[in-house]
Protein backbone atom coordinates (compact mmCIF):
# COMPACT_ATOMS: atom_id res chain seq x y z
CA UNK A 1 0.00 0.00 0.00
CA UNK A 2 1.53 3.51 -1.10
CA UNK A 3 2.14 5.85 1.91
CA UNK A 4 -0.39 8.56 0.52
CA UNK A 5 -3.06 5.69 0.27
CA UNK A 6 -2.75 4.48 3.87
CA UNK A 7 -2.79 7.61 5.22
CA UNK A 8 -6.23 8.35 3.25
CA UNK A 9 -7.84 5.01 5.12
CA UNK A 10 -6.68 6.51 8.23
CA UNK A 11 -7.89 9.58 7.87
CA UNK A 12 -11.27 7.87 6.74
CA UNK A 13 -11.54 5.76 9.64
CA UNK A 14 -11.08 8.86 11.82
CA UNK A 15 -13.69 10.68 10.12
CA UNK A 16 -16.95 10.10 12.27
CA UNK A 17 -14.18 10.99 15.42
CA UNK A 18 -13.15 14.46 13.95
CA UNK A 19 -16.98 14.82 13.24
CA UNK A 20 -17.63 14.55 17.20
CA UNK A 21 -15.16 16.57 18.16
CA UNK A 22 -15.91 19.17 15.82
CA UNK A 23 -18.89 19.16 17.24
CA UNK A 24 -18.03 19.14 20.81
CA UNK A 25 -15.23 21.57 20.03
CA UNK A 26 -18.55 24.08 18.83
CA UNK A 27 -20.27 23.77 21.33
CA UNK A 28 -17.13 24.48 23.34
CA UNK A 29 -16.67 27.33 22.17
CA UNK A 30 -19.92 28.92 23.19
CA UNK A 31 -18.20 29.06 26.71
CA UNK A 32 -15.02 28.12 26.59
CA UNK A 33 -13.02 32.03 27.15
CA UNK A 34 -10.26 31.44 25.29
CA UNK A 35 -11.82 29.80 22.35
CA UNK A 36 -10.96 31.46 18.99
CA UNK A 37 -12.23 31.12 15.62
CA UNK A 38 -10.15 28.33 14.62
CA UNK A 39 -9.31 24.68 15.97
CA UNK A 40 -6.25 23.58 14.32
CA UNK A 41 -3.11 21.13 15.58
CA UNK A 42 0.52 21.52 15.11
CA UNK A 43 -0.08 18.98 12.84
CA UNK A 44 -1.86 21.11 10.61
CA UNK A 45 1.61 22.99 9.84
CA UNK A 46 4.05 21.52 7.42
CA UNK A 47 6.37 18.96 9.58
CA UNK A 48 9.26 21.14 9.01
CA UNK A 49 7.76 24.45 9.94
CA UNK A 50 9.69 25.19 13.42
CA UNK A 51 7.78 26.75 16.44
CA UNK A 52 9.90 28.42 19.48
CA UNK A 53 10.16 31.60 21.35
CA UNK A 54 12.69 34.35 21.86
CA UNK A 55 14.52 36.68 23.95
CA UNK A 56 17.44 39.11 23.93
CA UNK A 57 20.53 39.36 25.35
CA UNK A 58 20.05 42.59 27.42
CA UNK A 59 16.56 42.26 28.11
CA UNK A 60 17.13 38.52 30.31
CA UNK A 61 20.94 37.78 30.35
CA UNK A 62 21.75 40.82 33.45
CA UNK A 63 25.21 40.27 34.37
CA UNK A 64 25.71 43.57 33.12
CA UNK A 65 29.03 43.85 34.39
CA UNK A 66 30.45 40.50 35.01
CA UNK A 67 32.90 38.44 33.60
CA UNK A 68 34.24 41.03 30.99
CA UNK A 69 31.35 42.75 29.23
CA UNK A 70 32.00 46.26 28.85
CA UNK A 71 28.27 48.60 28.62
CA UNK A 72 26.05 48.71 25.70
CA UNK A 73 24.17 51.73 24.10
CA UNK A 74 21.12 49.93 26.09
CA UNK A 75 22.97 50.00 29.49
CA UNK A 76 23.86 53.59 28.99
CA UNK A 77 20.67 54.83 27.94
CA UNK A 78 18.57 53.25 30.98
CA UNK A 79 20.89 54.57 33.66
CA UNK A 80 20.92 57.69 31.68
CA UNK A 81 18.00 58.61 33.85
CA UNK A 82 15.83 59.62 30.41
CA UNK A 83 13.77 57.03 31.39
CA UNK A 84 12.72 55.40 34.36
CA UNK A 85 11.57 51.81 34.32
CA UNK A 86 14.52 50.13 35.67
CA UNK A 87 17.76 48.53 33.92
CA UNK A 88 19.09 45.23 32.77
CA UNK A 89 21.61 45.05 35.07
CA UNK A 90 20.30 41.83 36.87
CA UNK A 91 17.28 41.57 34.10
CA UNK A 92 15.77 37.72 34.57
CA UNK A 93 19.42 37.11 35.53
CA UNK A 94 19.74 34.09 32.35
CA UNK A 95 23.32 34.16 32.53
CA UNK A 96 23.24 32.39 35.37
CA UNK A 97 20.15 30.56 34.74
CA UNK A 98 19.99 29.19 31.06
CA UNK A 99 20.04 25.64 32.13
CA UNK A 100 16.96 26.32 34.07
CA UNK A 101 15.45 28.24 31.12
CA UNK A 102 16.52 25.50 28.84
CA UNK A 103 14.82 23.08 31.07
CA UNK A 104 11.52 25.09 30.83
CA UNK A 105 11.69 25.31 26.77
CA UNK A 106 12.49 21.67 26.62
CA UNK A 107 9.33 20.89 29.24
CA UNK A 108 7.02 22.92 26.86
CA UNK A 109 7.77 20.89 23.47
CA UNK A 110 9.54 23.85 22.24
CA UNK A 111 11.96 22.75 19.01
CA UNK A 112 13.89 26.28 18.37
CA UNK A 113 14.99 29.56 20.83
CA UNK A 114 16.06 32.70 19.34
CA UNK A 115 18.10 34.50 21.68
CA UNK A 116 20.82 37.30 20.89
CA UNK A 117 24.35 37.89 21.14
CA UNK A 118 25.98 40.49 23.22
CA UNK A 119 28.45 42.08 21.46
CA UNK A 120 30.73 43.36 24.11
CA UNK A 121 30.28 40.33 25.91
CA UNK A 122 32.15 38.51 23.33
CA UNK A 123 33.95 41.33 22.05
CA UNK A 124 34.34 44.19 24.99
CA UNK A 125 34.71 47.29 23.21
CA UNK A 126 33.32 45.79 20.06
CA UNK A 127 36.87 45.40 18.68
CA UNK A 128 40.06 43.44 19.53
CA UNK A 129 40.25 40.25 21.12
CA UNK A 130 37.94 37.47 22.52
CA UNK A 131 36.43 37.66 25.86
CA UNK A 132 36.92 33.61 26.71
CA UNK A 133 34.08 33.97 29.43
CA UNK A 134 31.85 35.68 27.16
CA UNK A 135 32.97 32.90 24.46
CA UNK A 136 32.02 30.15 27.50
CA UNK A 137 28.70 31.65 28.10
CA UNK A 138 27.44 31.45 24.37
CA UNK A 139 28.63 27.73 23.98
CA UNK A 140 27.45 26.33 26.92
CA UNK A 141 23.94 27.87 26.22
CA UNK A 142 24.06 26.61 22.51
CA UNK A 143 25.24 23.02 24.15
CA UNK A 144 22.44 23.07 26.44
CA UNK A 145 19.99 23.68 23.26
CA UNK A 146 21.27 21.15 21.54
CA UNK A 147 21.40 18.56 24.28
CA UNK A 148 17.49 19.44 24.56
CA UNK A 149 16.71 19.26 21.30
CA UNK A 150 16.54 22.76 20.36
CA UNK A 151 18.10 24.55 17.36
CA UNK A 152 19.74 28.29 18.30
CA UNK A 153 18.37 30.68 16.45
CA UNK A 154 20.89 33.44 17.47
CA UNK A 155 20.65 37.17 16.20
CA UNK A 156 23.82 39.38 16.40
CA UNK A 157 22.84 42.50 17.05
CA UNK A 158 19.68 43.62 19.25
CA UNK A 159 19.84 47.17 19.96
CA UNK A 160 23.10 46.66 21.71
CA UNK A 161 26.21 48.82 20.04
CA UNK A 162 29.19 48.67 22.17
CA UNK A 163 29.07 51.95 24.46
CA UNK A 164 33.19 52.08 23.23
CA UNK A 165 32.32 52.13 19.70
CA UNK A 166 29.24 54.48 19.79
CA UNK A 167 31.74 56.80 21.67
CA UNK A 168 34.64 56.12 19.03
CA UNK A 169 33.23 57.19 15.99
CA UNK A 170 29.16 57.25 16.43
CA UNK A 171 27.95 53.76 16.22
CA UNK A 172 25.70 53.43 13.23
CA UNK A 173 26.47 56.50 12.17
CA UNK A 174 30.06 55.79 10.75
CA UNK A 175 30.84 53.25 8.03
CA UNK A 176 33.60 52.11 10.50
CA UNK A 177 31.04 50.01 11.96
CA UNK A 178 30.57 47.77 9.07
CA UNK A 179 34.51 47.04 9.57
CA UNK A 180 33.92 45.72 12.66
CA UNK A 181 30.43 43.87 12.64
CA UNK A 182 31.81 41.99 10.24
CA UNK A 183 34.60 41.27 12.40
CA UNK A 184 32.16 39.93 15.25
CA UNK A 185 30.03 38.53 12.76
CA UNK A 186 33.30 36.53 11.54
CA UNK A 187 33.64 35.69 14.95
CA UNK A 188 30.43 34.28 15.82
CA UNK A 189 30.18 32.27 12.68
CA UNK A 190 33.53 30.86 13.20
CA UNK A 191 32.88 30.02 17.46
CA UNK A 192 29.25 28.93 16.80
CA UNK A 193 28.84 27.96 13.26
CA UNK A 194 29.42 24.06 13.55
CA UNK A 195 25.66 24.01 15.55
CA UNK A 196 24.08 27.40 14.80
CA UNK A 197 22.48 27.02 10.87
CA UNK A 198 20.37 30.26 11.33
CA UNK A 199 21.85 33.17 11.56
CA UNK A 200 19.70 36.85 11.80
CA UNK A 201 22.43 39.57 12.03
CA UNK A 202 20.37 42.75 12.59
CA UNK A 203 17.24 43.38 14.70
CA UNK A 204 14.39 45.65 13.21
CA UNK A 205 16.88 48.15 11.77
CA UNK A 206 13.89 49.94 10.86
CA UNK A 207 12.24 50.39 14.26
CA UNK A 208 15.89 50.84 15.74
CA UNK A 209 16.27 54.22 13.52
CA UNK A 210 12.66 55.59 13.80
CA UNK A 211 12.85 54.93 17.73
CA UNK A 212 17.05 55.29 18.73
CA UNK A 213 18.10 58.37 15.77
CA UNK A 214 14.56 60.46 14.99
CA UNK A 215 11.84 60.07 18.37
CA UNK A 216 14.46 58.85 20.72
CA UNK A 217 12.49 56.73 22.43
CA UNK A 218 15.10 53.93 22.12
CA UNK A 219 18.90 53.68 22.18
CA UNK A 220 20.74 55.40 21.81
CA UNK A 221 18.36 58.16 22.16
CA UNK A 222 19.06 60.98 19.66
CA UNK A 223 16.87 63.20 18.14
CA UNK A 224 16.31 66.90 16.96
CA UNK A 225 13.68 69.67 17.66
CA UNK A 226 10.75 69.43 17.36
CA UNK A 227 10.89 65.46 16.37
CA UNK A 228 11.62 64.21 20.15
CA UNK A 229 10.98 65.33 23.09
CA UNK A 230 14.16 65.81 24.79
CA UNK A 231 16.75 66.38 21.88
CA UNK A 232 20.22 67.06 23.69
CA UNK A 233 22.15 65.62 20.03
CA UNK A 234 21.18 63.99 16.91
CA UNK A 235 19.61 64.68 13.52
CA UNK A 236 16.18 63.51 13.02
CA UNK A 237 16.00 64.91 9.51
CA UNK A 238 19.51 62.53 8.23
CA UNK A 239 20.50 60.19 10.86
CA UNK A 240 17.84 57.73 10.78
CA UNK A 241 18.66 57.25 6.67
CA UNK A 242 22.28 56.98 7.91
CA UNK A 243 21.76 54.50 10.35
CA UNK A 244 19.50 52.30 8.40
CA UNK A 245 22.14 52.56 5.29
CA UNK A 246 25.01 51.30 7.56
CA UNK A 247 23.24 48.69 9.01
CA UNK A 248 22.50 47.30 5.41
CA UNK A 249 25.90 47.08 4.73
CA UNK A 250 27.19 45.58 7.45
CA UNK A 251 24.53 43.22 7.15
CA UNK A 252 25.13 42.58 3.65
CA UNK A 253 29.08 42.62 4.06
CA UNK A 254 28.67 39.84 7.02
CA UNK A 255 26.52 37.70 4.83
CA UNK A 256 28.69 37.96 1.57
CA UNK A 257 31.57 36.69 4.34
CA UNK A 258 28.97 33.72 5.36
CA UNK A 259 28.76 32.41 1.76
CA UNK A 260 31.94 32.69 0.84
CA UNK A 261 33.61 31.29 3.85
CA UNK A 262 31.39 29.17 6.05
CA UNK A 263 28.50 28.38 3.80
CA UNK A 264 29.44 25.46 2.00
CA UNK A 265 31.19 23.44 5.14
CA UNK A 266 28.54 24.75 8.18
CA UNK A 267 25.37 24.56 5.19
CA UNK A 268 23.54 27.50 7.31
CA UNK A 269 21.63 30.41 6.32
CA UNK A 270 21.46 34.18 7.22
CA UNK A 271 18.47 36.79 6.99
CA UNK A 272 17.75 40.15 8.82
CA UNK A 273 15.07 41.20 10.80
CA UNK A 274 11.98 43.44 9.57
CA UNK A 275 9.31 45.28 12.32
CA UNK A 276 5.95 45.16 10.36
CA UNK A 277 3.15 46.71 10.76
CA UNK A 278 -0.10 45.20 9.72
CA UNK A 279 -1.48 48.43 7.88
CA UNK A 280 -4.19 49.50 6.32
CA UNK A 281 -5.67 52.74 5.00
CA UNK A 282 -8.12 54.68 7.40
CA UNK A 283 -10.60 55.60 4.98
CA UNK A 284 -11.76 53.84 1.41
CA UNK A 285 -10.39 57.82 -0.64
CA UNK A 286 -7.78 56.68 -3.05
CA UNK A 287 -5.50 59.23 -0.80
CA UNK A 288 -5.25 57.00 2.00
CA UNK A 289 -4.97 53.38 -0.23
CA UNK A 290 -1.86 55.42 -1.76
CA UNK A 291 -0.73 56.81 1.53
CA UNK A 292 -0.78 52.74 2.58
CA UNK A 293 1.38 52.01 -0.21
CA UNK A 294 3.80 54.52 0.94
CA UNK A 295 3.79 53.45 4.54
CA UNK A 296 4.73 50.25 3.25
CA UNK A 297 7.74 51.12 0.64
CA UNK A 298 8.97 53.16 4.30
CA UNK A 299 8.71 50.72 6.87
CA UNK A 300 9.11 47.46 4.65
CA UNK A 301 10.87 48.26 1.33
CA UNK A 302 13.12 51.07 3.14
CA UNK A 303 14.83 47.42 4.07
CA UNK A 304 14.07 44.60 1.56
CA UNK A 305 14.08 47.03 -1.84
CA UNK A 306 17.69 47.20 -1.35
CA UNK A 307 18.25 43.30 -0.74
CA UNK A 308 15.87 42.39 -3.22
CA UNK A 309 16.35 45.46 -6.06
CA UNK A 310 19.86 46.84 -4.59
CA UNK A 311 18.02 50.54 -4.09
CA UNK A 312 15.59 51.95 -1.87
CA UNK A 313 12.11 52.35 -2.96
CA UNK A 314 11.62 55.53 -5.27
CA UNK A 315 9.23 57.45 -3.10
CA UNK A 316 11.81 57.34 -0.26
CA UNK A 317 14.68 58.62 -2.66
CA UNK A 318 12.14 61.02 -4.16
CA UNK A 319 10.92 62.69 -0.46
CA UNK A 320 13.72 62.61 1.28
CA UNK A 321 16.16 64.24 -1.83
CA UNK A 322 19.61 64.65 -0.64
CA UNK A 323 18.93 63.67 2.76
CA UNK A 324 18.86 59.80 1.09
CA UNK A 325 22.33 58.28 1.32
CA UNK A 326 23.05 56.14 -1.85
CA UNK A 327 24.29 53.24 -3.17
CA UNK A 328 27.14 53.44 -5.06
CA UNK A 329 27.51 50.70 -7.63
CA UNK A 330 29.85 48.30 -5.09
CA UNK A 331 27.69 48.72 -2.36
CA UNK A 332 24.32 47.94 -4.33
CA UNK A 333 25.71 44.59 -6.17
CA UNK A 334 26.86 44.11 -2.57
CA UNK A 335 23.28 44.62 -0.78
CA UNK A 336 20.95 42.97 -3.64
CA UNK A 337 20.51 39.23 -2.88
CA UNK A 338 22.03 39.22 0.64
CA UNK A 339 19.36 37.15 2.72
CA UNK A 340 18.59 33.45 2.84
CA UNK A 341 15.52 34.68 4.57
CA UNK A 342 13.53 37.52 6.25
CA UNK A 343 12.83 37.70 10.05
CA UNK A 344 9.34 39.29 10.78
CA UNK A 345 8.72 41.07 14.18
CA UNK A 346 4.54 41.60 14.37
CA UNK A 347 2.43 43.06 16.47
CA UNK A 348 -0.40 44.61 15.62
CA UNK A 349 -1.90 46.72 12.77
CA UNK A 350 -2.41 50.44 12.30
CA UNK A 351 -4.70 52.64 9.84
CA UNK A 352 -2.99 55.14 7.58
CA UNK A 353 -4.37 58.55 6.35
CA UNK A 354 -2.73 60.83 3.18
CA UNK A 355 -1.09 63.98 5.09
CA UNK A 356 0.63 65.84 2.45
CA UNK A 357 1.10 68.70 4.01
CA UNK A 358 3.79 67.26 6.12
CA UNK A 359 6.17 67.58 3.09
CA UNK A 360 5.66 71.30 2.89
CA UNK A 361 7.41 71.47 6.08
CA UNK A 362 11.23 72.19 7.55
CA UNK A 363 12.64 70.09 8.92
CA UNK A 364 11.12 66.84 8.17
CA UNK A 365 11.83 63.40 9.66
CA UNK A 366 10.96 60.30 8.48
CA UNK A 367 7.49 60.33 9.29
CA UNK A 368 6.83 63.87 7.73
CA UNK A 369 8.53 62.16 4.41
CA UNK A 370 6.31 59.33 4.66
CA UNK A 371 3.59 62.25 4.44
CA UNK A 372 1.45 59.96 6.39
CA UNK A 373 -0.30 60.43 9.42
CA UNK A 374 -1.24 56.73 11.88
CA UNK A 375 -3.81 56.83 13.71
CA UNK A 376 -3.65 54.46 16.93
CA UNK A 377 -5.79 55.78 19.83
CA UNK A 378 -7.89 53.51 22.32
CA UNK A 379 -10.20 52.74 19.44
CA UNK A 380 -7.68 51.09 17.27
CA UNK A 381 -5.76 49.29 20.60
CA UNK A 382 -5.96 49.92 24.48
CA UNK A 383 -2.77 51.03 25.63
CA UNK A 384 -2.27 48.27 28.16
CA UNK A 385 -2.03 45.74 25.23
CA UNK A 386 -2.71 45.03 21.05
CA UNK A 387 -5.71 44.60 19.82
CA UNK A 388 -6.77 41.57 18.29
CA UNK A 389 -5.98 41.81 14.19
CA UNK A 390 -4.45 38.84 12.95
CA UNK A 391 -5.93 39.83 9.20
CA UNK A 392 -2.52 42.03 9.53
CA UNK A 393 -0.37 39.58 10.16
CA UNK A 394 -1.78 37.89 7.34
CA UNK A 395 -1.56 40.88 5.40
CA UNK A 396 2.02 41.32 5.90
CA UNK A 397 2.51 37.80 4.70
CA UNK A 398 0.50 37.96 1.71
CA UNK A 399 2.31 41.33 0.98
CA UNK A 400 5.55 39.62 0.74
CA UNK A 401 4.10 37.05 -1.15
CA UNK A 402 2.76 39.23 -3.99
CA UNK A 403 4.93 42.06 -4.03
CA UNK A 404 8.55 40.27 -2.96
CA UNK A 405 8.04 36.68 -4.94
CA UNK A 406 7.57 34.83 -1.70
CA UNK A 407 11.03 34.66 0.02
CA UNK A 408 11.62 32.28 3.46
CA UNK A 409 10.15 33.68 5.99
CA UNK A 410 10.62 33.47 9.48
CA UNK A 411 7.89 35.20 11.87
CA UNK A 412 11.16 36.09 14.86
CA UNK A 413 8.24 38.07 17.13
CA UNK A 414 4.78 38.33 18.19
CA UNK A 415 2.79 38.07 21.04
CA UNK A 416 0.44 40.11 23.44
CA UNK A 417 0.99 43.13 25.92
CA UNK A 418 -0.22 42.92 29.14
CA UNK A 419 0.41 44.62 32.25
CA UNK A 420 2.83 43.24 34.42
CA UNK A 421 1.19 42.27 37.43
CA UNK A 422 1.81 39.20 38.69
CA UNK A 423 -1.48 37.38 37.12
CA UNK A 424 -0.45 33.82 35.88
CA UNK A 425 -4.15 33.80 34.49
CA UNK A 426 -2.76 35.49 30.94
CA UNK A 427 -6.40 34.71 28.62
CA UNK A 428 -6.02 37.75 26.65
CA UNK A 429 -2.15 36.53 25.20
CA UNK A 430 -3.87 32.95 24.74
CA UNK A 431 -6.59 34.39 22.82
CA UNK A 432 -3.72 36.52 20.72
CA UNK A 433 -1.40 33.68 20.13
CA UNK A 434 -4.35 31.64 18.78
CA UNK A 435 -5.62 34.05 16.81
CA UNK A 436 -2.38 34.68 15.30
CA UNK A 437 -1.14 31.36 14.76
CA UNK A 438 -3.86 30.63 13.00
CA UNK A 439 -3.21 33.70 10.85
CA UNK A 440 -0.24 32.46 10.23
CA UNK A 441 -1.57 28.33 8.90
CA UNK A 442 -4.30 30.45 7.02
CA UNK A 443 -0.96 32.44 5.09
CA UNK A 444 0.90 29.12 4.90
CA UNK A 445 -2.39 27.03 3.29
CA UNK A 446 -2.32 30.40 0.66
CA UNK A 447 0.73 29.89 -0.61
CA UNK A 448 3.02 31.83 1.84
CA UNK A 449 6.49 30.52 2.24
CA UNK A 450 6.35 31.33 5.96
CA UNK A 451 8.72 28.26 7.48
CA UNK A 452 8.89 29.21 11.34
CA UNK A 453 7.14 30.82 14.15
CA UNK A 454 9.33 32.11 17.54
CA UNK A 455 6.37 34.12 19.76
CA UNK A 456 8.10 36.78 22.23
CA UNK A 457 8.65 36.31 24.51
CA UNK A 458 9.87 33.38 27.23
CA UNK A 459 10.06 35.25 29.90
CA UNK A 460 8.68 38.42 31.35
CA UNK A 461 12.02 40.51 30.90
CA UNK A 462 13.18 44.10 30.43
CA UNK A 463 11.25 45.67 27.42
CA UNK A 464 12.45 48.39 25.13
CA UNK A 465 9.76 50.55 25.52
CA UNK A 466 8.22 49.94 29.22
CA UNK A 467 11.16 48.47 30.96
CA UNK A 468 9.51 45.90 33.77
CA UNK A 469 6.03 47.45 33.33
CA UNK A 470 4.78 45.37 30.74
CA UNK A 471 4.89 41.97 30.00
CA UNK A 472 4.95 39.85 27.34
CA UNK A 473 6.08 36.55 29.12
CA UNK A 474 4.81 32.83 29.10
CA UNK A 475 6.81 32.86 32.00
CA UNK A 476 6.08 35.66 34.73
CA UNK A 477 9.30 36.33 36.92
CA UNK A 478 8.92 37.49 40.31
CA UNK A 479 11.71 40.65 40.86
CA UNK A 480 10.91 40.81 44.28
CA UNK A 481 11.84 37.27 44.77
CA UNK A 482 15.73 36.91 45.34
CA UNK A 483 15.53 33.42 43.67
CA UNK A 484 13.83 35.24 40.52
CA UNK A 485 12.31 32.31 40.08
CA UNK A 486 9.87 31.54 36.92
CA UNK A 487 5.92 31.12 36.99
CA UNK A 488 4.18 29.58 34.34
CA UNK A 489 1.29 31.19 32.78
CA UNK A 490 -1.97 29.79 31.46
CA UNK A 491 -0.06 31.22 27.59
CA UNK A 492 2.82 28.42 28.65
CA UNK A 493 0.33 25.77 29.50
CA UNK A 494 -1.52 26.65 26.21
CA UNK A 495 1.35 26.76 23.69
CA UNK A 496 2.68 23.52 25.42
CA UNK A 497 -0.72 21.90 24.76
CA UNK A 498 -0.62 22.90 21.32
CA UNK A 499 3.16 22.33 20.22
CA UNK A 500 2.67 18.24 22.09
CA UNK A 501 0.07 18.28 19.46
CA UNK A 502 -3.11 18.82 21.37
CA UNK A 503 -5.89 20.92 20.22
CA UNK A 504 -5.14 24.82 19.90
CA UNK A 505 -8.31 25.86 22.02
CA UNK A 506 -7.99 24.62 25.31
CA UNK A 507 -10.57 22.54 27.88
CA UNK A 508 -12.07 24.17 30.82
CA UNK A 509 -11.23 27.68 31.41
CA UNK A 510 -8.34 28.76 33.90
CA UNK A 511 -6.20 25.53 34.85
CA UNK A 512 -3.45 26.01 37.21
CA UNK A 513 -0.91 26.44 34.60
CA UNK A 514 1.92 25.49 36.83
CA UNK A 515 -0.30 21.44 37.22
CA UNK A 516 -0.86 21.34 33.81
CA UNK A 517 2.61 21.83 32.59
CA UNK A 518 4.06 19.48 35.40
CA UNK A 519 1.73 16.84 34.32
CA UNK A 520 1.93 16.97 30.47
C1 LIG B 1 20.73 67.89 9.88
O1 LIG B 1 21.57 67.65 8.77
C2 LIG B 1 21.24 68.44 7.63
C3 LIG B 1 22.10 67.96 6.47
O2 LIG B 1 23.44 67.98 6.84
C4 LIG B 1 21.41 69.91 7.94
O3 LIG B 1 21.03 70.69 6.83
C5 LIG B 1 20.55 70.25 9.13
O4 LIG B 1 20.79 71.59 9.52
C6 LIG B 1 20.86 69.34 10.31
N1 LIG B 1 19.91 69.57 11.37
C7 LIG B 1 20.29 69.71 12.64
C8 LIG B 1 19.20 69.92 13.64
O5 LIG B 1 21.44 69.66 12.98
C1 LIG C 1 -3.85 42.19 35.76
O1 LIG C 1 -4.10 42.66 34.44
C2 LIG C 1 -5.11 41.94 33.77
C3 LIG C 1 -5.20 42.43 32.35
O2 LIG C 1 -4.13 43.22 31.98
C4 LIG C 1 -6.42 42.12 34.51
O3 LIG C 1 -7.43 41.38 33.86
C5 LIG C 1 -6.26 41.63 35.95
O4 LIG C 1 -7.43 41.89 36.66
C6 LIG C 1 -5.09 42.32 36.63
N1 LIG C 1 -4.85 41.69 37.92
C7 LIG C 1 -4.48 42.37 39.00
C8 LIG C 1 -4.22 41.55 40.21
O5 LIG C 1 -4.36 43.58 39.00
C1 LIG D 1 -4.35 33.66 -1.93
O1 LIG D 1 -3.26 33.74 -2.81
C2 LIG D 1 -3.59 34.18 -4.11
C3 LIG D 1 -2.37 34.00 -4.97
O2 LIG D 1 -1.24 34.57 -4.40
C4 LIG D 1 -4.08 35.61 -4.05
O3 LIG D 1 -4.41 36.09 -5.31
C5 LIG D 1 -5.30 35.66 -3.15
O4 LIG D 1 -5.71 37.00 -2.95
C6 LIG D 1 -4.99 35.04 -1.79
N1 LIG D 1 -6.22 34.89 -1.05
C7 LIG D 1 -6.46 35.54 0.07
C8 LIG D 1 -7.76 35.27 0.71
O5 LIG D 1 -5.65 36.28 0.58
C1 LIG E 1 -9.15 33.77 34.30
O1 LIG E 1 -9.58 34.84 33.49
C2 LIG E 1 -10.80 34.58 32.81
C3 LIG E 1 -11.08 35.72 31.83
O2 LIG E 1 -10.66 36.95 32.34
C4 LIG E 1 -11.93 34.39 33.82
O3 LIG E 1 -13.12 34.11 33.16
C5 LIG E 1 -11.54 33.23 34.74
O4 LIG E 1 -12.49 33.10 35.75
C6 LIG E 1 -10.18 33.47 35.36
N1 LIG E 1 -9.81 32.30 36.14
C7 LIG E 1 -9.28 32.37 37.35
C8 LIG E 1 -8.98 31.08 38.03
O5 LIG E 1 -9.07 33.44 37.90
Amino acid sequence: MTPQRSSLNRLLLRLPVLAISIIILKIKCLWVPVCGLDDYVRGDFPPDFVFGCGTSAYQVEGAAFEDGRTPSIWDTYVHSGIVNEGNGDVACDTYHKYKEDVKLMADMGLKAYRFSISWSRLIPNGRGSVNPKGLQYYNNLINELINHGIQPYPTLFHVDTPQALEDEYGGWLSWEIVRDFTVFADECFKEFGDRVLYWTTLNEPNIFALGGYDYAQIPPGRCSLPFGKVCTQGNSSTEPYIAVHNMLLAHSSAVKLYKKKYQATQRGFVGINIYTFGVVPCTDSTADIIATQRANDYYIGWLVNPLIYGDYPDIMKKNGGTRMPVFTPDESKLVKGAFDFFGLNHYTTICVKDNPSSLNEEPRDVTADMAIQIIYGSTHFPPDQYSLTPSGLYGVLEYFKEVYGNPPIYIQENGQRTDRNGTLNDTLRVQYLHAYIGAVLDAVRNGSNTRGYFMWSLLDGFELLDGFKSSYGLFYVDLDDKELKRHPKLSAAWYSNFLKGRSSTMPGGLIDAAKYISAS
